[in-house]
């Protein structure tokens, strides 16, 4: 497997006038992502999961790559590069490294990890040209961090900044500290201090979500959401088995954790003496606390939470030492933490902070991408990517045909305002729909494309949403999407430091005093709120609908969940959303400029749409 270097370069060899087209992929651990940029415009970017409706689909992305290419309008044989998130050699190495350091304690595990890596991973090239059709010499590899990187920094609105990453883990690397610089003489990114496995923050917050009975890469969302019920007492042992030194490096007592070792069993028995009996997975789970386990539970999140602020806060103020910059760009799981974001926006030193929408592994693959296009290849970098509408679009004329064929009754608007104003009347009326515009989003946040929409107003609204079409845990919040203009009167963020963050839903706001009176069903147990910022701009049609509902309700926000049910990725094409409809208890579904009603649809059956 060839490394990312200038010698690579074969772009322009011999002066001829064309166009750089780079394919970047992230594959085989979670969220399996592709994505497209042609001389350094990101043409597409999607997520395998949107395709196959496998939920953090891990495969190699094979229907996103055939989309990017198919929306870029090329042949698999035009790319000039196909780069690789990460390098598959030093990952099998720390597999290899730290099982024969452990051996023989979790040599299942190892023989099971052996296989795969022996039968498939490390001929992952011979995969790539037998399932995409492409050549060996198409074929590079960056590494997992600096993809991350260069994801954060390069469509970043920065042309200098400090950029921290951190993950559970990529080759070796759990955490690094670079900077970024765009000058006259292209665009560079320096790494200036890294922490190497097993110690890392995100291994930690994945190894407390298994303790708490979540599943690991999916329940970091939701010990988000239970931390807020409970205080963080267990704060100290956290302190205890985690060491945070003076240049913010993290050392976790390993005497705690399995999972260098073992590839189920993220703790071990320790942990438990140490905080007691692990929840079960399948156990219920009473908030706010009705029991001693419940309430210990709960504690437990709030600690590791108020712990990985802490911790994020410190390599946040390092950071800002080392580089001496103004401007932050995160990336990498941790910096999905929109609750820890908040704290370094309001408390840390850099006066501006950008987080990119697929900030986890997906973003890797644009990354990739992004570096070869820019870093190794010189091109000039674009404007800041200002919207994540980069999966595939929905043409209004298949809409109306789908609808025909189903012999679904349905309403076609003439004008977007009409279409805006006959949902705004929907939710005026107590409804939830579903809202399908355009491009589907990249990254885990639906923002206005594939959504489903109801009246933040109403106090029983979460608990209709939660038990009746998303069923999923009432202890989970859901966001609120705003227009622009009127973020102040709903929103406290700190001053003038939260204009890239808000878009993609990034950091939580602490809801106004009006707001909490005035929207009970976005505002969480704590008091705060993941909030989207709509700008008329970036998502014209969501920015009407908002105005046109605030016209009828005084408010300007609206609840805004993915269009998914429980445990399914978020819907792609109007068929999917469809059959998320008839399978769900909403009342309504507006597809571009088509809208049914439930009421219309009684007749069908609801096993023709089986998950
Ligand atoms: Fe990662």
């Amino acid at each position: 497997m060839e490394t990312v270097s200038a010698d690579d370069l074969h772009y322009g060899r011999n002066g001829e006038n064309v166009l750089m087209k780079v394919i970047g992929i992230s594959a085989y651990f979670h969220d399996s992502s592709a994505a497209l940029v042609i001389d350094g415009e990101v043409v597409a970017a999607a997520q395998e999961e949107r395709f196959t409706r496998l939920k953090h689909d891990s495969g190699l992305p094979v229907q996103a790559v055939r989309f990017c290419l198919e929306y870029g309008g090329l042949t698999i044989d035009e790319i000039d590069h196909i780069v690789f998130y990460e390098k598959p050699l030093q990952r099998f190495e720390r597999l290899l490294v730290t099982h024969l350091s452990e051996f023989p304690k979790g040599s299942a595990q190892f023989v099971n990890s052996m296989g795969r890596w022996l039968s498939k991973r490390l001929w992952m090239k011979n995969e790539w040209i037998r399932e995409l059709g492409c050549r060996a010499d198409q074929i590079l590899c960056s590494e997992h961090h600096l993809s991350h990187a260069a994801a954060a920094f390069l469509h970043s609105p920065y042309d200098r900044a400090a950029i921290i990453t951190a993950d559970g883990v990529g080759e070796w690397v759990t955490t690094s500290i670079y900077r970024g610089v765009t000058d006259s003489s292209g665009s560079r990114i320096e790494k200036l201090q890294e922490l190497v496995f097993p110690h890392s923050i995100g291994l930690l917050y994945a190894a407390i979500t298994a303790y708490l009975g979540f599943e690991v890469n999916e329940g970091e969302y939701k010990v988000m959401g239970l931390a807020a019920y409970g205080t963080p007492r267990y704060l100290d042992k956290f302190e205890e088995i985690c060491t945070v030194n003076d240049d913010a490096s993290l050392v976790l007592d390993m005497n705690y954790f399995s999972y260098n070792w073992h590839a189920k069993n993220a703790f071990t028995p320790a942990l438990e003496a140490l905080l007691g009996p692990a929840r079960k997975p399948d156990s219920k789970l009473t908030l706010p606390a009705l029991t001693d386990d419940d309430r210990r539970f709960s504690d437990i999140a709030a600690s590791l939470q108020k712990f990985t602020e802490s911790y994020m806060l410190k390599l946040v103020q390092h950071a800002h030492e080392i580089t001496g910059e103004k401007n932050l760009t995160l990336a990498g799981g941790v910096a999905l933490n929109c609750v820890a974001n908040l704290k370094l926006l309001g408390e840390g030193p850099f006066e501006s902070i950008y987080v990119q929408s697929a900030a986890g592994d997906a973003g890797g693959a644009l990354g990739a991408a992004l570096y070869m296009t820019h870093v190794i290849g010189g091109i000039p970098r674009r404007p800041a990517l200002n919207h994540a509408f980069l999966g595939a679009p929905i043409e209004k004329w298949e809409v109306a045909r789908f609808f025909s064929d189903c012999g679904v009754p349905f309403r076609r608007f003439d004008t977007t305002t009409d279409m805006c104003r006959a949902v705004a009347d929907c939710l005026m009326a107590g409804e939830v729909g579903g809202w399908v515009q355009g491009r589907f989003e990249h990254g885990p946040r639906a923002l206005g494309a594939r959504s489903i929409i109801a009246d933040p107003r109403q106090p029983d609204m979460r608990e209709r949403v939660n038990r009746k079409i998303k069923f999923r845990e009432e202890f989970r919040p859901f966001a609120p999407a705003c227009l622009a203009e009127d973020m102040k009167r709903w929103f406290v963020l700190p001053e003038g430091r939260v204009e890239y963050m808000t878009p993609f839903m990034c950091c939580v706001a602490n809801v106004s005093e009006e707001g909490k009176k005035m929207l009970p069903a976005i505002t969480h147990v704590d008091g705060t709120a993941r909030v989207q910022r709509v700008e008329a701009a970036h998502n014209p049609v969501f920015h009407e609908l908002l105005t046109l509902f605030k016209e009828q309700s005084g408010v300007g926000v609206l609840l805004n969940t993915s269009l998914n049910l429980k445990d399914e990725p978020i819907c792609n094409s109007h068929g999917e959303a469809f059959a998320t409809f008839m399978r769900s208890e909403m009342d309504f579904l507006v597809i571009e400029n088509c809208l049914v009603r439930k009421e219309d649809c009684q007749w069908l059956s609801r096993d023709e749409y089986p998950s």
